[in-house]
């Protein structure tokens, strides 16, 4: 579903309990092992992050293809998840320009939120940039009081900006993150994390995609 946010949009679908619930727990136990193994937990801090500790693997994004071992291609939570894609690449409107039925994956990685972090308001792409175009989350495990998602209205160049408490709230738009989520946006849209309030971890895979002109 496109959702209209400031001048922009963004694309959030959610999987059907009842029919992916069984592989959305698969993809939740091959994570947590993903983020336990000993080269993510040597890892300081994501320049992102703040607050408190949150780990990710986006170091192993060359080495380890994480759609491959979460087998997108071969499963039906795999093949509902590329079909959003195509459908969020045509809402935000890259079909104009691009040809968004070829994917590249610029990074894939996991993401785990422990209690106190937050993400600092941040952009995956300049606008110069060739690559990603758009960035794809999709929300594995959230607990009750859950980090957010929140876009942030801002016209400036910067990559990294400061914690999401510094910004006033009529430039904010928050969105609610749920197990079995997916929230697509372009790669240069700013936004930011509210603080994990929860002892239980939050989990997500991160999609950057670009896609060739057409
Ligand atoms: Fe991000």
């Amino acid at each position: 579903m496109y959702t209209p946010i400031f001048d922009s949009g963004v694309w959030l679908a959610d999987v059907n309990e009842a029919e992916h619930g069984d592989e959305l727990r698969l993809w939740s136990n091959i994570l947590e092992q993903l983020l336990q193994h000993p080269s993510v937990l040597a890892k300081a801090n994501v320049p992102d992050a703040a607050g408190g500790r949150a780990l990710s693997s986006v170091h192993l994004a060359d080495q380890l293809d994480l759609l491959n071992i979460l087998k997108v291609r071969e499963t039906r939570l795999g093949h509902w998840l590329m079909y959003q894609l195509h459908d969020a690449a045509k809402a935000l409107g890259f079909d104009k320009t691009r040809d968004i039925r070829k994917f590249k994956f610029h990074r894939v990685w996991a993401n785990e939120m422990s209690y106190g972090s937050e993400a600092v308001a941040h952009r995956h792409a300049a606008d110069d940039w060739v690559i990603p175009h758009m960035v794809a989350i999709f929300y594995v495990d959230v607990p009750d009081n859950g980090a957010d998602l929140v876009f942030l209205d801002d016209d400036s160049d910067e990559m990294r900006l400061g914690s999401l408490s510094t910004f006033a709230q009529s430039r904010q738009y928050r969105l609610k993150s749920e197990p079995g989520r997916l929230i697509c946006h372009d790669a240069k849209q700013l936004h930011a994390t509210t603080v994990h309030e929860s002892r239980l971890p939050r989990r997500c895979i991160i999609i950057e995609v670009g896609f060739p002109p057409k």
